[in-house]
C-alpha cells in the first residue's frame, strides 16, 4: 500500500542544509496499522508529509497504492489526496469561521460526496469523541484538546483507505487519547483502514500492529507488538 525506497528529504534555507530525512525504506501493508516515534527533530512530520503527498522527496521513491505519486502534477496531486487520504495534522488546522460541525464535513464535500450523508457522518463521529454538545461552537470556543478531536472526527467522515495522523492525542488527556487510538484501533479492524499514527507516547504507539522508531532522519528500530 504505501512503499518508501531510499526515501530522502533535505530542506535548504540559505546556507543551512537539514537532512530532515536520510534514507528510509519502509513497507506499509494494506490494512496495516503502524506507529511512528522517535525524539523531536528525527523526521517523523517530514515522513508523513511525503506520504501525505503534501511534499516531495529529494531522493529515491514513493509508491502508494501502485501509484508514484512524485510522477504526479499538481492537480493530480491533489485529487489523490481527496480520493485515499484523511489527516490529523500536529496543529489542528480548523476553519476560525467554521463551527465544530461544519469544520469536520465542509472539508469532505470537496471530493463532490453526498451533504446530507457527510454532514450526518460528521455527526455520528463528532458524538463519537465526546462532542455532541459542542457541535455548534467556533473553534475559539473550544478547548486545545476538543479542537484536536474535531480534526480527528474531519479526517475520519469519509472512512479514507489510509488515514495519517501527527500526534492526534498531544493536547488530550489519558482517557480522551486512549478513545481515540480505540477508535482507530476499530476503524482498522473493522473496515481495513490502514493507518500510520505519530505519537510520543509509547503506551499509545504499542496499540499499533508495528513501531517504527526514527533517530536522525533514519530508522532506528522497529517491533512488532
Ligand atoms: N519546512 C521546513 N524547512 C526547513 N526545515 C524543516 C522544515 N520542516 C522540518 N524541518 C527540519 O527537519 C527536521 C525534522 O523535522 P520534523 O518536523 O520532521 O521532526 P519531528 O520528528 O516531527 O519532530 P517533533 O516531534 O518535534 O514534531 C528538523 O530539524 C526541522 O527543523
Ligand atoms: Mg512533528
Amino acid at each position: 500500500m504505501i512503499k518508501l525506497k531510499n526515501v530522502s528529504k533535505t530542506y535548504s534555507m540559505g546556507d543551512v542544509v537539514v537532512n530532515a530525512l536520510a534514507g528510509i525504506d519502509l513497507h506499509v501493508k494494506k490494512g496495516e496499522f503502524v506507529s511512528i516515534m522517535g525524539p523531536s527533530g528525527s523526521g517523523k512530520s517530514t515522513m508523513l508529509h511525503l506520504i501525505g503527498v503534501l511534499d516531495k522527496q529529494t531522493k529515491g521513491s514513493l509508491i502508494i497504492n501502485n501509484i508514484d505519486v512524485a510522477k504526479l502534477n499538481d492537480e493530480e496531486r491533489t485529487t489523490f489526496r481527496l480520493k485515499n487520504l484523511g489527516f490529523v495534522f500536529q496543529f489542528y488546522s480548523l476553519l476560525p469561521e467554521l463551527t465544530a460541525l461544519e469544520n469536520t464535513f465542509i472539508p469532505n464535500l470537496l471530493g463532490g460526496k453526498n451533504f446530507d450523508q457527510c454532514r450526518k457522518n460528521a455527526q455520528v463521529n463528532l458524538v463519537k469523541l465526546g462532542l455532541g454538545e459542542r457541535l455548534k461552537n467556533y473553534p475559539h470556543q473550544l478547548s486545545g484538546g476538543e479542537q484536536q478531536r474535531v480534526s480527528i472526527a474531519r479526517a475520519l467522515v469519509n472512512k479514507p483507505e489510509i488515514l495519517l495522523a501527527d500526534e492526534p492525542t498531544a493536547s488530550l488527556d489519558s482517557k480522551s487519547s486512549l478513545n481515540v487510538i480505540n477508535i482507530f484501533k476499530q476503524l482498522n479492524e473493522e473496515i481495513k483502514q490502514t493507518i500510520v499514527l505519530i505519537t510520543h507516547e509509547e503506551e499509545l504507539g504499542k496499540k499499533a500492529d508495528r513501531g517504527i522508531w526514527l533517530k536522525d532522519g533514519v530508522i532506528d528500530k522497529e517491533k512488532r507488538f
